[in-house]
């Protein structure tokens, strides 16, 4: 057994135990794929600021903080405080009622897209929305998405996700799925907006973020093309801002990178730690929804909602997000900006002291460590990481050396909060340098041994 993997099993006695519960009444003893890995998952018991706790009193700086969505941390107190007071009166009415009015009103003057906003609970309730309007609206049906693009595990939306590409996700899915869901290559300019046109009379619209899988910065003037063509073509452009929205500026990727998405998906952030999705953008869209639109059956857009959306929680602390986001804009995006420039840099660095080529991508508090191949390898999108890197070598060695020095990543990186000290920085830097001389180490070992 590897040195790595031995400390770690001898460090989490009590994870194993209930892993090998878990097993017994979960699928792979999990609720979400990514909350697994080998040879078992962490299972903490406690949150708070830029840490978590598990089961067995280890102490971890947590960088994937709740999927990306704590930006202030977790349980920051300006969201939280007064919460258990206000939802005392039920967490869930079912009716409406002021506060997700002021939400949207709040919304709507600030995400620069919004001019009417659905609420749901999930991020993927809110792409599948999205994919349903823009087909309603445009009365076609191919909708194009990147290749490696998540946008939650919807139907529609379950194509193209992970290595090989062109093989099915899912089973289960009616066939005809990737009949009407193509794909595009992040960043590839030409080829997308040939596939834009090869599509172009059927076309419904394209969901895309706007940083790529493994937060690959987009190239210049790749989002301005795809949002030019597909507006040329007459599609929807639907701007998948769920990890993005409130992350990389307040006004989300479309404030940063000056798109105007005709429809945009948020959660994670804008739900202030509580459960959200939500879709917005042009009126005319979104009206297609409405009620009171007089559309006849079948040409206005079933738009349910849910039992539980509009949740007092999630409107409370979502509202309470964006208006301390709005208030601290000044000091809270240049000071992530600032440290995730610095992050990367600083895990670069370490990696390559010790003759090891990594790359660090990420935009923004966003970041993710890979090991390429050769430093000349391209590394433009998904497909290029998957093929010119070593990610088995990111996802456990990596990982699980890092789980062992007391920081918790996800496909090596995650994303920094305000909760994030100077001081828990320098850790991260201290372990990934003590990681990266043990890695340059058992290579030379496994080298002496080959010999
Ligand atoms: C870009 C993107 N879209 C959609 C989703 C789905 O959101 P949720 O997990 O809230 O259903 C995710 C979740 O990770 C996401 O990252």
């Amino acid at each position: 057994m590897e040195d790595y993997l031995k400390e770690y099993t001898e460090r989490t006695p009590g994870s194993a135990k209930l892993y090998a519960r878990a097993m017994q009444v979960m699928p792979g003893g999990v609720s979400h794929n990514m909350r697994y890995f080998p040879p078992y998952p962490l299972y903490i018991k406690k949150a708070s600021g830029s840490r978590i706790w598990d089961v067995d009193g280890n102490e971890y700086i947590d960088l994937w903080m709740g999927h990306y969505a704590h930006i202030l941390g977790h349980q920051p107190e300006p969201i939280v405080r007064g919460l258990p007071e206000k939802t005392a009166q039920g967490a869930h009415w079912g009716i409406v009622n002021e506060y997700q009015v002021a939400f949207a009103e709040d919304i709507c003057r600030i995400v620069p897209c919004a001019e009417k906003v659905r609420f749901g609970v999930s991020g993927t309730e809110a792409t599948m929305y999205a994919v349903r309007l823009a087909r309603a609206f445009t009365g076609r049906n191919v909708i194009l998405k990147v290749r490696g693009g998540w946008h939650g595990p919807g139907t529609d939306l379950s194509v193209a996700l992970h290595a090989p590409m062109d093989v099915a996700e899912s089973a289960g899915l009616p066939p005809g799925v990737a009949e009407y869901t193509k794909t595009i290559s992040f960043n590839d300019i030409e080829g997308t907006i040939a596939t834009l046109h090869r599509n172009g009379p059927d076309l419904a619209g394209v969901i895309i973020e706007a940083v790529g899988q493994y937060f690959i910065p987009p190239a210049d003037g790749f989002l301005q093309a795809v949002q030019e063509e597909t507006k040329k073509l007459g599609g929807v452009f639907i701007l998948d801002e769920i990890i993005t929205g409130c992350r990389l500026s307040l006004r989300g990727a479309q404030g940063r990178y000056g798109v105007k998405p005709d429809l945009t998906t948020m959660g994670k952030v804008l739900g202030g730690g509580m459960n959200l999705g939500l879709v917005a953008g042009r009126k005319d869209i979104m009206e297609l929804a409405s009620p009171t639109s007089g559309l006849p059956k079948g040409r206005g857009v079933l738009m349910g909602g849910g039992t539980f959306s509009c949740m007092l929680p999630s409107m409370i602390a979502g509202r309470a997000m964006l208006k301390h986001l709005e208030k601290y804009e000044g000091e809270i995006y240049p000071a992530l900006e600032d440290q995730g420039q610095q992050l990367r840099k600083g895990i670069e660095n370490a990696f390559r002291s010790q003759g090891i080529a990594a790359k660090c991508f990420g935009v923004g508090s966003l970041f993710t460590t890979c090991f390429p191949s050769s430093a000349e390898a391209p590394l433009r999108n998904i497909e290029d990481v998957e093929l010119g890197t070593d990610i088995a070598r990111r996802d456990k060695e990596f990982r699980l050396r890092l789980l062992n020095k007391g920081v918790y990543t996800i496909y090596g990186g995650g994303a920094l909060s305000m909760a994030h000290t100077e001081e828990d920085r320098q850790r991260i830097i201290k372990a990934v340098k003590e990681t990266a001389t043990e890695m340059s180490m058992a290579k030379t070992q496994v080298v002496n041994k080959n010999i």
